[in-house]
């Protein structure tokens, strides 16, 4: 931006301001459907299922996440991310039900897919849905996430799910270099087109709380995740984990949480020049859901003004379980 003195009255900023149609005409910024992923929580039961700590939000059985991805078809919302809700039969220690072909995600693909080709699906690659533990990897004896011996079933993980039809994986684990890992596997098995959207800087964060519980782990969580996801005091970090990212192969990355790290959002987009997401995640759901049924803030109003926040900063695409009602207002 080039600076040069603007004095009063000679500039008024008000001017600008003055009315709607000046204000939409200077406007730095948009949002559209374009710039929404919804993230989409199935499970294998029937119908539709209230999340008790996400108002708004439904765990969607295969049917109802098909007919999902219609509606987005029909909103302009060009991706969807799913997330597994798995009951406690479906865990185990080692999360094996994460690598089954015929697993609730494939088949959710699968049924997706066929009802509405043309929208995009994103799958989330780690354990927590599947292990008896809560963690994103397996858990050794001595209370350690192994990195390596974690890395071989997420790399097992993302061929199943490129097998089903995902268009995205989207490695949310925090091991080293597992996106390389991934990356090369992908080429072994002719996956060449299989695009990587890196949960690059993925924080410890208290803000997961909601989403936890979505999927079942909130209960079994042993522990923290903070030997393999960021501290919340660090910046510089996160282009370490967005340049090595980038090195072993992802096509785009993610800033999580959004709201609370938009500085880091501003920082990856700015500094790398490359697709940048933010995730919205569910305890910033929960928080403006919270206070609008509250009446202590305008839900709608605050919804809109937290999306177009994260396009100010940098993003090209948000997560957000607001993605259907934004689309809608967004008309
Ligand atoms: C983990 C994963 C998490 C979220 C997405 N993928 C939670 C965690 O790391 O514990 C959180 C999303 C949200 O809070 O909305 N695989």
């Amino acid at each position: 931006m080039t600076h040069f003195p603007q004095t009063f009255p000679a500039t008024r900023l008000r001017r600008l301001r003055q009315s709607p149609w000046v204000r939409s005409l200077v406007g730095e910024n948009t949002l559209t459907p374009a710039d929404l992923i919804w993230s989409v929580f199935v499970h294998d039961g029937e119908g539709r299922v209230p999340v008790d700590s996400l108002p708004g939000v439904d765990r969607l059985s295969v049917d109802e996440a098909a007919k999902a991805a219609v509606r987005a078809r029909e909103l302009g919302i060009p991706a969807i991310a799913l997330f597994p809700y798995i009951g406690p039969e479906g865990k185990d220690e080692t999360g094996s039900g994460a690598l089954d072909p015929d697993g609730l995600v494939p088949r959710t693909l699968r049924a997706m897919k066929d009802a509405a080709p043309e929208v995009g699906l994103i799958t989330d690659i780690a354990l927590d849905a599947y292990t008896s533990h809560g963690h994103d990897g397996l858990l050794d004896d001595d209370g350690t996430i192994p990195n390596d011996a974690t890395t071989e079933k997420l790399v097992q993980q993302a061929l199943a799910h490129a097998a089903a039809g995902a268009d995205v994986v989207a490695p949310s684990d925090m091991m080293d270099g597992r996106i390389g890992a991934i990356r090369q596997a992908f080429e072994d098995e002719g996956f060449t087109n299989m695009m990587i959207l890196a949960y690059a800087a993925k924080y410890a964060s208290g803000f997961y709380g909601p989403y936890r519980d979505a999927i079942g782990s909130s209960a079994s969580l042993k522990g923290d995740k903070k030997t393999y996801q960021q501290d919340p005091a660090n910046s510089d970090e996160a282009l370490r984990e967005v340049a090595m990212d980038l090195a072993e192969g992802a096509d785009m990355v993610m800033v999580k949480p959004g709201l609370p790290y938009l500085d880091i959002v501003h920082r990856v987009s700015s500094t790398f020049g490359v697709p940048t997401v933010a995730y919205q995640v569910s305890g910033e759901y929960a928080q403006i859901k919270a206070a609008a049924q509250n009446g202590w803030i305008d839900g709608d109003r605050v919804m809109m003004e937290s999306l177009m926040c994260f396009k100010r900063a940098g993003a090209s695409g948000i997560i957000t379980y607001f993605a259907e009602e934004a689309a809608v207002k967004l008309g």
